[in-house]
């Protein structure tokens, strides 16, 4: 039967991280032993006290419609933490509460995107900007960094692609999937000049975390008044306490005007987060636990990514950066793809003679490297890391 699709999702692409990731499942399902370096997601559990406050939550009969915004009392919680943690002050009125960051991007490019505005995206960039940018008529306008700077976006990279129809710049950092963290310095340039050219930002600030080696992350709405009024502040619940199923992500506008037609585009599509959940999230910012649990997290993840830095440093021909957040590793594996067709061919040959799960760098716009996600155990990393090299000597 001819489907009857509207023109607006006729562009949008599936996802090239797919194709991976169901090549794995099948062999899974026939028995193989895969290692699955692809997740997104920490192998951390939700912590005991977050679960027990959202069943608590309803017993009490938490369970019906919410506000759409988000419930009160977490949009207090929400601007006590942007003061504490970020240094920005939002009132509870400037902060929307969304089905994660993801839904929270999607609104923001349904409330700003007009045909044919262009949208800057640093790129490697995580994959849904793009596609959400162009399902309300944006354009995508990919900015490459350098690998020699470990990827960190600059003021310079930016300047050749702005021009009259530059509507917004996404920053994300740190970064999916190079780990990138934008410094103070590049930080600050890249916002004033957004703030004389008349640039919005988006500022994903999902990993915000996850920084090692002492780097420490700054919200871009934190820099000065100004640069706050320009800028929407992107977080979300998932990585930062393991909550990626509960789906609890929130944004910090520049005014309250914002934040109203956002909450009215959530009152039309989905009514409020699941009202529990948010019971949850608000205990995960109230307990004194979390921020133990959080640096718990932290500290295994570094030490993680030593680990897998080490044995990646085994492998001949390979080059890799040492990222300094996120949990992922972004290494250039050109000198091997070059040996296929493409950088995903070079995968599936890794998932098939290694047993072993990576996402092709064309996935991230940056084709001829792989992100490899270190959300795994020492053995898994280990085992898989020598598999890997295993797999590229047999190509030699
Ligand atoms: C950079 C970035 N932004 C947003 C998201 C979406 O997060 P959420 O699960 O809160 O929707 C992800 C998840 O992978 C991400 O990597």
């Amino acid at each position: 039967m001819e489907l009857k699709l509207s023109q607006r999702v006729l562009s949008l692409k599936p996802s090239p991280t797919l194709a991976i990731s169901a090549k794995a499942k099948e062999l899974r399902a026939k028995g193989v032993d895969v290692i699955g370096f692809g997740a997104g997601e920490p192998d951390f559990d939700t912590p005991e006290f977050i679960k027990e406050a959202a069943i608590k939550a309803l017993r009490e009969g938490k369970t019906k419609y919410a506000p759409a915004g988000g419930i009160p009392e977490l949009r207090e919680a929400l601007a006590e933490k942007f003061e504490k943690v970020n240094g920005v002050s939002y009132k509870p009125s400037e902060i929307v509460v969304s089905t994660g960051a993801k839904n929270i991007l999607f609104l923001l490019f349904l409330m700003l995107l007009n045909e044919g505005d262009e949208v800057l995206v640093p790129a490697p960039y995580w994959v849904s900007y793009t596609e959400q940018i162009k399902l309300f008529g944006g354009v995508p306008i990919e900015v490459p960094t350098e690998e020699e700077k470990g990827f960190v976006l600059t003021v310079d990279d930016i300047k050749p692609f702005v021009n009259e129809r530059t509507k917004i710049l996404i920053l994300n950092s740190p970064n999916n999937p190079t780990g990138a963290v934008i410094d103070e310095k590049n930080l600050k340039e890249i916002a004033q000049f957004c703030l004389e050219r008349n640039i919005l930002i988006i500022s994903d600030e999902c990993y915000e975390t996850f920084t090692y080696d002492g780097e420490k992350h700054i919200s871009t709405a934190s820099l000065d008044e100004e640069i706050k009024r320009i800028t929407f502040t992107v977080n979300a619940f998932s990585k930062t306490y393991s909550m990626t199923g509960w789906r609890v992500g929130y944004v910090g506008c520049p005014n309250e005007e914002y934040a109203k037609v956002l909450t009215n585009l959530n009152s039309q599509s989905i009514s409020n987060v699941t009202t529990f959940a948010q019971y949850g999230a608000l205990e995960a910012l109230r307990n004194p636990e979390a921020p133990k649990f959080v640096e718990k997290m932290r500290l295994t993840f570094e030490r993680r990514r030593d680990l897998i830095l080490s044995k990646i440093r085994e492998i001949p021909d390979v080059k890799v950066n040492t990222p300094k957040g996120a949990f992922y590793v972004f290494p250039n594996f050109r000198n091997w793809v070059a040996k296929f067709d493409n950088d995903l061919e070079f995968t599936k040959y890794l998932l098939e003679e290694a047993k072993v799960a990576i996402v092709p760098g064309s996935a991230f716009g940056y084709e001829g490297f792989a992100r490899i996600s270190y959300c795994n155990s020492d053995e898994e990393i280990i085992e898989g890391m020598d598999r890997i090299k295993r797999a590229l000597e047999n190509l030699a």
